[in-house]
Order: C-alpha cells, then structure tokens, then sequence
C-alpha cells in the first residue's frame, strides 16, 4: 500500500499535487504551517498541528516553516533547531535533510523569505495569533481564510479544486485513519460492559490512537447524553438501559481523518424502544449511503436522510402525516436537526476553515430553513470526494421544549407517543464514504451497524 508513511514515494506523490496546483493558478503560492501556542505559560504548549492546506504540499507537519509553490517547483523556508532545542527536545534534520525527503528544490532561511514574497498568493491560518504572525512573515495584510480577495481567493479556489476529490496517497491515509478509528471502537465497545463512567471508555478508544501514533482528529464524543451533539464532558455514569453515543475519529500522523459515530446499549442490549428508533436512523444510513454516486447533489442525499427519518416516525406514531410533506415543513429537524454529513480529508471537516466555500458549490448558500441550515455540504459529488453520512435522533430539551415550535408543530407530533421513547436520548450512526466512479465504497464497513451485531460485540 503507497502512504505518505512510505518516504520513498513523499516526494513524487507532493510532486503531483504541485503539479496539478500549477495548472490552477497564475501565481505562486506562499503557505505557512504555523506554530505551537502556549497553553499555561511558554514552554508548555498546545500539541502542535500543522495547517491542513501545508500538509497537503509539504507532506510533513513542520512547524513554522513556509514552502513556495511555483510552476511545479517547491521552496522550503525553515530555520534549523536551536542547539536549545536539542537539549530538550533531541536532534532534528536540518532543513537540507528534510528538503531532500520532501522533494524541495531548494531549502532556505526563513529570512530569505521577504524576497520570494512579490506576487504571491496564501491562505491565512485560523487562530488570530498565529494570523497575525503571518501577516507579518508575508509583509501585507491578509483577510480571514473565509472571505479571501485577489490572488489569496484565486489560490483558495485552486487548492479546494484539489482536495476536493483525494488522490490515491490522501486514500491510503485515510483509510488507516479508519482502520485504527474502527479498532478504538471495538475497543471502546467491549470495555463498556465493566466501565462505570463514559471516561473509561474514552480511555480504552483513545488509547488505541495512541498505540498506533495517531491522535484524535476532533475531540472525542463519549456520552450517554448523545442529544447534546458535540458533548465534551465525561463524567456521566453508565447505568444498565442508557445509550452510550461515541463519536471518535483518528488522525495519521501527516494529518488525515476518519469520523465515526456508534451508538450501543450499555446493558448490551436494546430495549424495544431504543432498537426501533435505532433501526429507523439505520434505514436512512442506508438508504443514503445506496444514494451516493458522482453528479449526485449531496443536499438530495441529506433530504432523503430528513425523508426517511421522517417516514420511520410516522409508522412508530411519532409523528403524523406524509413524509415529503413532513420534510417540506421541517418537522424531521425537530428530531434530527444537523445535515446529513460533510467532506472528510485533512480536516474532520474539510475545509471548514474556509466557511463555505469548499463545502458550497459557487454561488450557493446557505438556507436559514431550520431543517436545512446546518447542511454543511451542498455541492454535486464527484469520484475521489470522501463524505460522512450521519444521520440521528435525538430528544433535544431546547428544541422539543421550545413554545413556538410545539406551536408550530403541535398537528404533526404525537406528544403523548413520544414520552414511550424516553430512554432515547441521541442515537447517531456515521460512517466515511468514498465516491467512486459507480457508487461508493463505505471506508468503515468493517465496524458493523446492525443493531444485532453491535449486541453481539459488546456481549462478546
Ligand atoms: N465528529 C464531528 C462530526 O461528526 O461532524
Ligand atoms: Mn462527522
Ligand atoms: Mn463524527
């Protein structure tokens, strides 16, 4: 298998990529990787993550150090370490070393850089700090990566046509991305049964990232209170006849994601109630991930999602009506109010960092449709795209509580029914698909999604 892990094969697959960025643009591209902020005082800093838009050229999360892309040729600017640095933190190649292993044409100091600047175009990073830092290295103003002008939108759109769609190197990261995430699962589903708290569990999920060099790509989602979509606390209880939801993803060590979501019965099995909501968010998992295929526009996938949420409440007397229509009036949102996914590269969500203008095609925005905003992705897929399909429910208090909308949806839920489904708090199921030339290939097939399987796992 080619990875950016085998080194032989680094230079001439960031070759490629320049190549192709070559064909894209009019100008060179300037692109930083940033640098490690501190968390408590200096010394102690925030684990270095390099820019997702540096990684895909530079191959290697270098930090403060810049590359210029031109025609196909690579200049890499980086100081050498300190003979501090090697008192604290061992030897590290000299830029000469690393230039060779990337493939550069010529590595220089990072002082040399004020002459290489004239004409070209970035990407300015996102913590402000940083930003500013780099607005200093270009010499000039930079406007937020979101709302790029002149050369610096010209190069976003270049560089978005590229990771759009992931060449075969990118694939190979991801799926050991996934490979590993699918193994933090297992692990994190057979220690559920003797955990007392959902910590425990992070634990055992985490600790297989580790033990293959990976980190977490997004902080973990461990709860039993799944209706809070992006849970960050840990303390909870695990008591016999929850939920337990867990969100977790790996990230290689050059930078490439998996996202998956699994949702199991602490207990180890099902209540009737849980698995019936459980199979109705499985059926429109489904059904979505049948619907993938290049040229199909992805905010269809997600309606289809909202439909078949939709039409699996009303045949458990939730709510009440037809589905289109259901749908057409965002009665689905009241019970799965995110979009059906998002792209998956570099970034858990790739690109975001951009706003929408990876995740939108040109000239789309946003909808302020309740059970349309939060649609992250609303572009045609095409082959080489990797998507997430994650469709949920969930009983969230602030949206089922709210006085308008009980209002505005008091004809179409039946409120007395919904009480019965009280031990549902969240249920998610997620996994990464790759578009490819016919359909698509699911990356995380081998962690399974029946709800009998999943007993059987965490039985085992
Ligand atoms: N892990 C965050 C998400 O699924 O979007
Ligand atoms: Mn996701
Ligand atoms: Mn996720």
């Amino acid at each position: 298998m080619q990875t950016l892990g085998n080194r032989q094969s680094l230079a001439a697959i960031l070759k490629t990529r320049r190549q192709k960025l070559a064909e894209q643009v009019s100008c060179p591209v300037i692109l930083w990787s940033g640098r490690s902020s501190a968390r408590n005082f200096p010394a102690n800093v925030y684990p270095f993550r390099a820019s997702s838009h540096f990684l895909y050229f530079a191959g290697l999360p270098l930090e403060n150090a810049v590359i210029r892309l031109e025609a196909g040729q690579l200049l890499l600017f980086m100081d050498d370490a300190s003979p501090d640095s090697a008192l604290w933190h061992g030897e590290s190649p000299n830029r000469g070393a690393i230039a060779a292993e990337i493939g550069a044409d010529e590595a220089l100091p990072l002082s040399e850089l004020r002459h290489w600047l004239a004409g070209t175009g970035t990407i300015a990073v996102q913590d402000p700090k940083n930003y500013f830092y780099q607005a200093s290295l270009l010499e000039r103003m930079l406007a937020p990566a979101t709302r790029p002008q002149n050369l610096d939108l010209e190069v976003t759109k270049a560089i978005i046509t590229l990771r759009l769609s992931h060449d075969q190197a990118a694939l190979a990261e991801i799926r050991q991305a996934a490979q590993v995430s699918i193994q933090a699962h297992r692990a994190g589903m057979a220690a559920t049964r003797n955990a007392q708290i959902e910590a425990a569990v992070r634990a055992e999920i985490e600790a297989v990232f580790t033990a293959n060099q990976m980190t977490c790509a997004y902080g973990s989602i461990v709860t039993v209170h799944g209706e809070v979509l992006h849970n960050d606390r840990y303390h909870h209880a695990l008591r016999s006849g929850d939920l337990l939801l867990v969100d977790a993803g790996a990230e290689t060590a050059t930078g490439w994601a998996a996202d998956i979501t699994r949702t199991w019965p602490v207990s180890g099995q099902f209540s009737p109630t849980q698995r019936a909501i459980y199979d109705v968010v499985l059926a429109a998992h489904d059904a979505c991930i049948a619907a993938i295929r290049p040229g199909v526009e992805y905010r269809e996938i997600h309606l289809l999602g909202a439909r078949m949420i939709a039409a699996g409440l009303i045949d458990l007397g939730i709510l009440k009506g037809q589905p289109d229509d259901l749908v057409e009036q965002d009665a689905h949102a009241l019970f799965f109010p995110h979009g059906i996914g998002h792209l998956l590269g570099l970034d858990v969500h790739d690109m975001e960092d951009l706003g929408d203008q990876a995740g939108y095609a040109e000239g789309r925005t946003r909808s302020d449709r309740f059970g349309l905003g939060y649609l992250r992705l609303d572009r045609p897929l095409q082959t080489g795209m990797v998507v997430t399909i994650e469709p949920g429910f969930y009983q969230v208090p602030a949206i089922l509580n709210d006085p308008e909308r009980r209002a505005r949806y008091q004809d179409v839920v039946s409120w007395e029914r919904l009480t019965q489904f009280s031990d549902v708090r969240g249920i998610r199921i997620e996994d990464d698909v790759l578009v490819t030339t016919t359909g698509s290939e699911v990356l995380t097939a081998d962690l399974p999604t029946t709800a009998t399987a999943i007993e059987e796992i965490i039985c085992a």
